[in-house]
């Protein structure tokens, strides 16, 4: 095989004259008798090559059993197109290679699908076929981010002074909130090892190690339900610090991620990040990731609801629920069936409905619920819903209206245009909950994980009111998804088995579960805190892919299978007689 002098992207004016060799895989074949033009493809981009049967009869004839996706090696001169034939689009475009050797490297297979971004094919195919999906110049940009993402990062922490560490896969649970993947262990039958869901335990003795500044691209592993947005295998940026407070962590790591889009991306994040209490981001945006790309706000109309004559309302706030608004800039023009299917998709949601106004022209109020409504009480009330707009309510306990509300905005703002899909719109979310209360277990669980600390100020209502207790946690939020998070830890296990207890688990439990954390921080564990990103999800924003299969090589199904390796799969009985496991299926 003839070694290629350059790559299929790089050949412009500043070679013609020149004699070149390139390597890579045949795009297409245009046959214009004499003349046989391939475009040829590799990493980096297309070259048109040219078969002259005039310059080289056997070559131009040659040319005639190159297929698709075949790999070849040319030789050639390097000419300048002609002014007519010039593609502006391509980078090679200015130039072509008229080939005197040809050596085929080898044959391929009719693909499954053509090796193009606009391929018709379904993802199950692609995946199956993922190594000629990858080829796809799309994915190898992708890929290309990925690289770039990991190179940035690693290239700001190690200049500030990080550590990159491993730790183990092979480990115990952590409680990151979801199921674990387990690994049986043959040596010692009967037991498993978890995979982790990150490496939070690990990154915190590592703090005790003294360690002081530790980060890795790290795996995770959950076993939870999939969305667009979520793989059983992601990676995180993950990191932890000793001897910070929040404000340090934050001011860190937005100078990481703006260094890392600007690096990998070319985009400039607006600084500083705007900050939001969560108690701010769910008043307002009805979501703990609000998308500031568009701004449609929830306006809180209880008092006006407590005062009016509609019952739904009034119930709402006597029963200590909330009424709030969302105003549909010139929404009036939306139809009445479109605002039923609203309706329909609010109850999809959880609501029990979706109650609706039109201010008209002339400001009066055009709804079913209009009777019962004054007027003039809701122009002082909501002075921001204006002639021609849509007004939508939601009556219901605060945690209800707040998720509803969120979501029809969300699902307005994409109707209706709101979203400008060129912004970014970077923001941190902070004080969030330390507790929530699941009213399914009866008992109290973590917001974020069980290692954040609580506030200095809210200490004390861990005993007295252990749900008003803000924790010293922090998100990082970017157009509506949610990047990161972490938090100041409890560096004192006094503290970290209180809150434990709270959680209901106790002394023993917690010393089963991560025992060696708790008896690690007794000691000597200097205040740490960190921050966890979600790799994949930062590569899906800043290469436009709608799902986070695309930003993955070798990613999962919806359904957490693998069709290229058709993982997971069955096991030989031997395998399983030498870990000593008896399958028994149940239903
Ligand atoms: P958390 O669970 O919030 O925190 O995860 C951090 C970030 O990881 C991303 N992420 C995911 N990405 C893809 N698929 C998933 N299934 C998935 N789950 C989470 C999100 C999220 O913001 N140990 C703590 C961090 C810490 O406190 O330092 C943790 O893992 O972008
Ligand atoms: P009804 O009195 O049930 O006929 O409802 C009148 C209007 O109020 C309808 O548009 C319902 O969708 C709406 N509605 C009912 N319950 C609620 C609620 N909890 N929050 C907001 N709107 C509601």
């Amino acid at each position: 095989m003839k070694q290629r002098t350059h790559t299929c992207g790089e050949l412009t004016r500043a070679q013609v004259g020149q004699s070149v060799v390139l390597n890579g895989w045949v795009q297409r074949r245009r046959d214009h008798g004499a003349v046989m033009f391939i475009d040829l493809r590799d990493r980096t981009g297309l070259t048109q090559v040219v078969f002259n049967a005039e310059r080289n009869a056997a070559v131009h004839k040659a040319a005639h059993t190159l297929r698709s996706e075949c790999v070849v090696s040319i030789a050639g001169q390097v000419m300048a197109r002609p002014d007519e034939s010039r593609n502006p689009n391509l980078p090679t475009g200015e130039i072509e290679v008229f080939v005197d050797e040809v050596e085929i490297l080898n044959e391929a297979k009719t693909p499954p699908f053509v090796i193009e971004d606009e391929a018709e094919v379904t993802e199950a195919i692609r995946l199956k076929y993922r190594y000629l999906d990858l080829r796809r110049p799309k994915m190898q940009r992708l890929l290309g981010i990925r690289h770039a993402v990991a190179q940035a990062a690693r290239g700001y922490l190690n200049a500030e002074g990080f550590l990159e560490v491993e730790t183990p896969v092979l480990t115990k649970s952590t409680p990151e909130g979801a199921r674990d993947y387990l690994v049986p262990s043959r040596v010692n039958a009967g037991q498993f090892f978890a995979l982790p869901q990150s490496p939070q335990l690990f990154k915190q003795v590592l703090m005790v190690s003294g360690v002081d500044r530790y980060y890795q691209i790290a795996r995770c592993f959950r076993d939870e339900d999939l969305r667009n947005d979520r793989q059983p295998e992601f990676t995180q940026i993950d990191l932890e610090l000793s001897f910070v407070d929040r404000q340090q962590v934050m001011a860190l790591m937005e100078r990481m991620i703006v260094t890392i889009f600007k690096e990998a991306g070319g985009v400039q994040l607006p600084t500083p990040f705007p900050r939001m209490t969560y108690a701010e981001a769910m008043g307002r945006y009805g979501s703990d990731k609000p998308d500031l790309r568009f701004d449609m706000p929830l306006y809180d109309v209880t008092a006006f609801g407590a005062a009016s004559a509609f019952k739904v309302f009034k119930d709402a706030a006597a029963k200590g629920g909330i009424v709030k608004a969302l105003i549909v800039k010139g929404g009036a023009a939306l139809s009445r069936t479109r605002i039923d299917a609203l309706g329909e998709t609010a109850k999809t949601f959880g609501a029990k409905g979706l109650a609706w106004l039109k201010m008209t022209t002339e400001g009066q109020l055009e709804s079913v619920i209009a009777k019962f409504l004054d007027a003039k009480a809701f122009a002082v009330a909501l002075p921001e819903a204006k002639p021609g707009d849509l007004v939508l309510f939601g009556a219901d306990k605060s945690a209800v209206v707040h998720d509803v509300l969120g979501r029809i905005r969300l699902l307005l703002g994409e109707e209706l245009n709101l979203i400008d899909k060129t912004a970014w719109k970077p923001l941190w979310v902070t004080e969030f909950p330390l507790l929530d209360y699941s009213p399914e277990e009866k008992r109290y669980v973590f917001m974020h994980n069980p290692f954040a600390a609580p506030m200095d100020e809210d200490l004390a209502l861990l005993d007295s009111d252990p749900l008003k207790v803000r924790a010293k946690a922090y998100d990082m939020v970017l157009n509506g998804s949610e990047i990161g998070g972490g938090s100041i830890r409890n560096h004192r296990s006094e503290i970290q088995l209180k809150i434990l207890d709270l959680l209901g688990i106790n002394k023993d439990q917690a010393q089963a579960k991560f025992g060696f954390l708790l008896e690690a921080l007794d000691y000597g564990a200097p205040p740490h805190g960190g921050i966890a990103f979600g790799l994949d999800r930062m590569i899906m924003l800043l290469g436009g892919a709608d799902s986070i299969r695309d930003v993955i090589a070798f990613p999962k199904t919806q359904r957490a299978q693998c069709p290229l390796t058709d993982a997971p799969s069955a096991v030989s009985q031997d395998q399983l007689k030498e870990l000593r496991i008896k399958l028994d299926l149940v239903e």
